[in-house]
């Protein structure tokens, strides 16, 4: 399956849609034991996994390219079922989900004033937070259904990414080059501004997951390189690369952390 073309990743996006079926649900049913500061912090997560689909679906249609546009509405679908997931955990831990949240209110209006490029810039500040989020959750929770779902979640959060690099790369190729390392340059100042408030908004729930602050953002960071790189052109990424899992220390988890 090539991912080198946006038919590629149609049949990606569909391919997992088979997969996600014939594997089946979680176990809701089972329940999970949520602490407070997490839940409070997934009911933000779901919040923003609602998204604002429609309005990329609208951008991507008017940019004239039906393979593209067809991959986008495989994506939302995808980014709808993580809302769908992350609410069902929430209510098989007993709580309730969010109406709204200020960050994402924010983030809907900011995305919505830009057109399509730009738009892709801001979403990919959100996709490259989320992957370091979901693992620091499937990593660091001791709920067997917590970490199932953040799991799974991530293991598509790692697809979307170099899926955004690919349109990046031709919609910015447009750009003379220097430009290109500005609008990056400047796009990595913005995903650490926007790392400092998750860390800072999210902070009680990292510090349960056992996630310095520190660490947070210089992985997220890290990680922003190869995202670059591969807009660039000078090294393609692919979904393995993307957020590798670490083995599980136990050791690094402070010993005084919230129940
Ligand atoms: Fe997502
Ligand atoms: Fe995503």
């Amino acid at each position: 399956m090539s991912m080198h073309t946006f038919a590629g990743w149609t049949r990606a996006f569909e391919a997992e849609v088979g997969r996600r079926s014939a594997r089946g649900e979680p176990d809701w049913a089972g329940g999970a034991r949520l602490a407070g500061p997490l839940a409070r912090s997934l009911q933000r997560f779901q919040v923003g996994e609602d998204g604002d689909g429609a309005n990329l679906i609208r951008k991507a249609d008017e940019a004239g390219d039906p393979e593209y546009a067809a991959a986008v509405r495989l994506f939302v679908a995808e980014e709808q079922n993580h809302a769908r997931l992350l609410a069902l955990l929430l209510g098989a831990g007993g709580m309730p989900t969010i109406a709204a949240h200020w960050s994402d209110s924010a983030f809907v209006r900011l995305r919505r004033l830009l057109g399509l490029r730009l738009e892709l810039l801001v979403l990919m500040i959100a996709e490259v937070v989320a992957l370091r989020y979901y693992r620091a959750v499937a990593e660091g929770t001791e709920d067997p259904l917590v970490s199932e779902v953040a799991a799974r979640i991530l293991a598509d959060e790692r697809r979307h990414v170099p899926f955004h690099c690919l349109r990046l790369r031709e919609a910015l190729g447009a750009l003379p080059g220097a430009l290109r390392v500005l609008v990056l340059a400047g796009w990595r100042l913005l995903l650490l501004g926007a790392t400092a408030v998750v860390v800072w908004d999210h902070g009680p729930a990292l510090r349960h997951l056992g996630v310095r602050r520190g660490r947070f953002t210089a992985d997220v960071m890290r990680s922003s390189v190869d995202v670059v790189a591969d807009i660039l052109g000078t090294r393609s990424l692919q979904p393995s690369d993307v957020a590798p899992a670490v083995p599980r220390d136990r050791a690094t988890v402070p010993p005084g952390r919230a129940a």
